[in-house]
C-alpha cells in the first residue's frame, strides 16, 4: 500500500469517525444503518492503516477497545465526589413518606420528579479528560472504588470520545443483558465449571476479569445517569439525562419526567407488572427530585441523599432454609422432589415449597437438606432453588437419597435410560389417578369449575370416584355429604359436570393426558381426526405426517391408544355422553399465518396478549415469547419493550396493532 502518512492520517481520521457513528448507531441507538459485514471492513482498513502508522494509533480509537494484554489487577481509586449510596422503601405508605418528608423541606414548592429504573447491576464512574475516556472506577465503597478501565472500554455502547473537551464524570449502570448471562451460563455448564446465580453476579464476575479479551466476549452494557462538568451538575436531573444523549452516552429509554406522584406511582405500577418484558434485570425504579437547586436544598445525609430513592419491586429472589424434601407423583407418575422451605416471602407472596426438578438436579446442585439455598421465581413460574450457600453449612446436612419405591403406593419406579426422570410403574396409583383428574378438570382441559385439589382428595377418600368416568356417575345425595358442600354447590359441580360432557375434540385430548400432546398438538390432532375414533386408529406414519408432530409425540400416542386401560376409559366416557365434538367451523378455512412466528410486545389496544394469542392460532400462525432469528413478526403495541429493539437489530418484520388487524381481516 503506497499511502503517504498524511494521506493515512487523514483516512483514519474518516474511518474513526464512521465507525463511531456506526458504533453508537448500533450499540446505542438500536438503528443500524450498514451490514455487519461493511461495518467490519471499515475496522479492517483502519486496522490495516494503524499498523503501517503505529504511531497515529490513539488511546480511544476505536480499534484499542480490547487491550492485547491481561491487567495485573485493579489499583484502588479515590472518588473525586463520594459515590453515595440510595435509601430504599418498599410499598406505597413508605414511598409517599419520603415525598412527605421532602415537601416539609421544601415548604410551598413545586416539586417535579425523575423516575427511572433501577437497574441492578454495577455501579461504575467514568471520566473523560480533553474529550477521551480516561479512567472507569467502580463504585466500591462509595469512596474508593477499583480502575477498571482496561474492562469498562470494551463496553461497545461506551464512547471513547465525546465532543467536549471539559473534565466530565458520568455515572451509571454497568449490567449484563439477560440474552448474555444465559449464555455465558450454557457455556460454564458445557465446561462443568459453577453458574452464576444471577445477571448481577455475572456482571460483577466478568468486571474483575483480567483479561480485556475475555471481557469483550460477554457483552456488558451500560445506562448512563449521572454527569458533573468540572464537578458541575446540570440544572436538573432531566437536562443531566439530556445532556448525556446529546453527547453519545446511552440512556436507558423508560426515563421520565413526572410532574405529580400519581405519575410516580403510575410509572411504579407499570414496570412492576412489565419488568419481565426487558432484557435486563430491574429491581425497582429510581426517583428523583429534578431541580438541582432542590436537590441541594435537601442535602444528604452520610449515607443517602434526601432528594432520591429506590423504590423496590417484590423481590425474585430470597435465601430460606431446606426443612425437608419430599416426592410428589405426578399424572405420568413421574416422581418429582420438593424441597419443604421455612416460609419466605418472595415477589409479595410466602413461599414455603420448591420443585427440585429431579434426581439429577439435586446431584449436580448438591442440595441437602439443612441447606440455606437461594430461590427464585421469574414470571409467575414455580420458584425454584438458584443455588446452594455452601459457606453456611454446619456439618449438619443431610444429603438426601431418592426412593425406589413409589412413595404413594409403594410400587417400584423406573427410570428409563437416558432419562433423568423416574416414574411408578403402577398405571391405577392413586397420585396418578388424583392428578389425571385435576388435570381433566382443569380450566384450559374439560373446565370443570369447583373441582380443585380439596374436592378430588375427598372424592378420592370417599371412593366415590376411583376412574375419570366415575365424575359422570356422581349423584347429589353423595355430593352433600361432602365437607363444605351445601345442596347448591352440589348441583353447581353437577352442572358443570354435565356441560363438560359438550367440549370439544381439542380439549378432550388435552383432558385426557396423553405423554407430550399440549394443548397446541390436541388442536392439530383435533382438527385433522374430527373424532377420537379416528385419532385412536391412526398410524405412526399417518401421525408423522401431521405438522408439528415428531417420533416422540407419535409413539407416545400410538402407546396411549394400544393401552386396554386407556381404551376401557375411552369407551366408558363415550357412553357417559362425553364425545369430544369436532369443532363445527363457520370460519374460512383459510389460514394466512401458516408458518409465520410471533412475538408480541406492549399493550394492544383492542385485545389482551392471550386474545392476541389465539387470533394469530386460529389463523394457523405460532407464539413465542422472545425475539430470535427465527421469528417471522413482532407486533408492536403501546410501549414495547426490548423486544422492538432486538426485532431491528434482526431486522425482523415489525407490525403495529392496526396492520396486524389488517393482516388478520379484522380492521376495526
Ligand atoms: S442514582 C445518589 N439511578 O442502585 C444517587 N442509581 O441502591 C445514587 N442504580 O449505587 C445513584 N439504577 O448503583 C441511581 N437509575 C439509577 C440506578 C441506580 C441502579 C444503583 C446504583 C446505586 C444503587 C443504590
Amino acid at each position: 500500500m503506497g499511502v503517504s502518512k498524511e494521506e493515512a492520517a487523514k483516512r483514519i481520521e474518516e474511518l474513526r469517525q464512521q465507525i463511531r457513528y456506526h458504533e453508537k448507531k448500533y450499540y446505542v441507538d438500536n438503528d443500524p444503518q450498514i451490514s455487519d459485514y461493511e461495518f467490519d471492513c471499515l475496522v479492517k482498513e483502519l486496522e490495516q492503516l494503524e499498523s503501517l502508522y503505529p504511531d497515529l494509533i490513539t488511546p480511544d480509537s476505536p480499534t484499542q477497545r480490547v487491550g492485547e494484554q491481561p491487567v495485573e489487577g485493579f489499583p484502588s481509586v479515590v472518588h473525586s465526589i463520594p459515590m453515595l449510596s440510595l435509601d430504599n422503601c418498599y410499598n406505597q405508605e413508605e414511598f409517599l413518606e419520603f415525598v412527605q418528608r421532602i415537601e416539609k423541606l421544601l415548604p410551598g414548592e413545586k416539586i417535579e420528579f425523575v423516575t427511572e429504573l433501577k437497574i441492578d447491576g454495577l455501579g461504575i464512574a467514568i471520566i473523560y479528560r480533553g474529550g477521551h475516556f480516561a479512567q472507569a472506577i467502580t463504585r466500591g465503597d462509595g469512596f474508593r472504588g477499583d480502575d477498571v478501565s482496561a474492562n469498562v472500554k470494551t463496553i461497545r455502547s461506551l464512547p471513547l470520545s465525546i465532543p467536549l473537551q471539559a473534565e466530565v464524570e458520568v455515572r451509571g449502570e454497568i449490567y449484563l443483558p439477560f440474552s448474555s448471562f444465559e449464555k455465558i451460563n450454557q457455556e460454564r455448564e458445557a465446561k462443568g465449571e459453577s453458574l452464576f446465580a444471577n445477571p448481577r453476579n455475572a456482571a460483577a464476575g466478568t468486571i474483575r476479569l483480567l483479561d480485556p479479551r475475555e471481557v469483550a466476549q460477554r457483552n456488558l452494557d451500560v445506562f448512563l445517569y449521572y454527569i458533573f462538568v468540572n464537578g458541575q451538575s446540570q440544572e436538573s436531573q432531566w437536562q443531566n439525562l439530556q445532556l448525556l444523549k446529546e453527547l453519545g452516552f446511552k440512556i436507558n429509554p423508560h426515563v421520565r419526567l413526572c410532574g405529580s406522584v400519581k405519575e410516580v406511582i403510575d410509572y411504579y405500577e407499570y414496570w412492576k407488572d412489565r419488568r419481565d418484558d426487558l432484557d435486563y434485570d430491574v429491581d425497582g425504579i429510581v426517583v428523583k427530585v429534578n431541580s438541582t437547586r432542590q436537590q441541594q436544598a435537601l442535602g444528604s445525609t452520610a449515607k443517602f441523599p434526601r432528594w432520591a430513592i429506590a423504590y423496590k419491586f417484590p423481590a425474585r429472589q430470597a435465601t430460606t432454609k431446606i426443612i425437608d424434601i419430599k416426592v410428589q407423583v405426578g399424572r405420568t407418575g413421574a416422581l418429582t422432589p420438593v424441597a419443604i422451605l421455612e416460609p419466605v416471602q418472595l415477589s409479595g407472596t410466602t413461599i414455603s415449597r420448591s420443585t427440585l426438578h429431579n434426581e439429577e438436579e439435586i446431584r449436580r446442585k448438591d442440595i441437602r437438606i439443612g441447606d440455606y439455598v437461594l430461590i427464585e421465581r421469574s414470571g409467575d413460574v414455580i420458584p425454584k432453588v438458584v443455588s446452594v450457600m455452601k459457606e453456611r453449612r454446619t456439618g449438619q446436612e443431610k444429603p438426601f437419597s431418592f426412593p425406589t419405591r413409589c412413595p404413594v403406593c409403594g410400587s417400584p419406579v423406573f427410570k428409563p435410560e437416558g432419562e433423568v426422570i423416574s416414574r411408578c410403574i403402577n398405571p391405577s396409583c392413586p397420585a396418578r389417578l388424583r392428578e389425571s383428574l385435576l388435570h381433566y378438570a382443569s380450566r384450559r382441559a374439560m373446565n370443570i369449575e369447583g373441582l380443585g385439589e380439596a374436592l378430588v382428595d375427598q372424592l378420592l377418600a370417599q371412593k366415590l370416584v376411583q376412574s375419570i368416568p366415575d365424575l359422570y356417575h356422581l349423584k347429589k345425595e353423595d355430593l352433600v355429604k361432602l365437607e363444605r358442600m351445601g345442596p347448591k354447590s352440589a348441583q353447581n359441580l353437577l352442572d358443570q359436570i354435565e356441560a363438560s360432557k359438550h367440549q370439544d375434540l381439542a380439549r378432550l385430548l388435552y383432558a385426557l393426558g396423553i405423554r407430550y400432546v399440549g394443548e397446541r398438538t390436541a388442536q392439530t390432532l383435533a382438527e385433522h381426526f374430527q373424532s377420537l375414533e379416528a385419532l385412536s386408529k391412526a398410524s405412526l406414519e399417518e401421525l408423522l405426517a401431521l405438522p408439528d408432530i415428531g417420533p416422540k409425540v407419535a409413539e407416545s400416542i400410538v402407546f396411549f391408544f394400544q393401552q386396554k386401560e386407556n381404551q376401557e376409559l375411552i369407551r366408558r366416557l363415550k357412553e357417559a355422553g362425553v364425545r369430544g365434538e369436532a369443532k363445527v367451523t363457520t370460519e374460512p378455512t383459510a389460514q394466512p399465518f401458516v408458518g409465520l412466528t410471533f412475538v408480541l410486545t406492549g399493550e394492544l389496544e383492542h385485545y389482551t396478549r392471550d386474545e392476541a394469542r389465539e387470533i394469530i392460532e386460529r389463523l394457523g400462525g405460532r407464539v413465542t415469547s422472545s425475539v430470535s432469528r427465527k421469528t417471522s413478526v413482532v407486533i408492536v403495541g403501546r410501549n414495547p419493550g426490548s423486544k422492538l429493539q432486538k426485532a431491528k437489530d434482526y431486522n425482523i418484520t415489525i407490525w403495529d396493532e392496526e396492520e396486524f388487524l389488517r393482516q388478520a381481516g379484522l380492521e376495526k
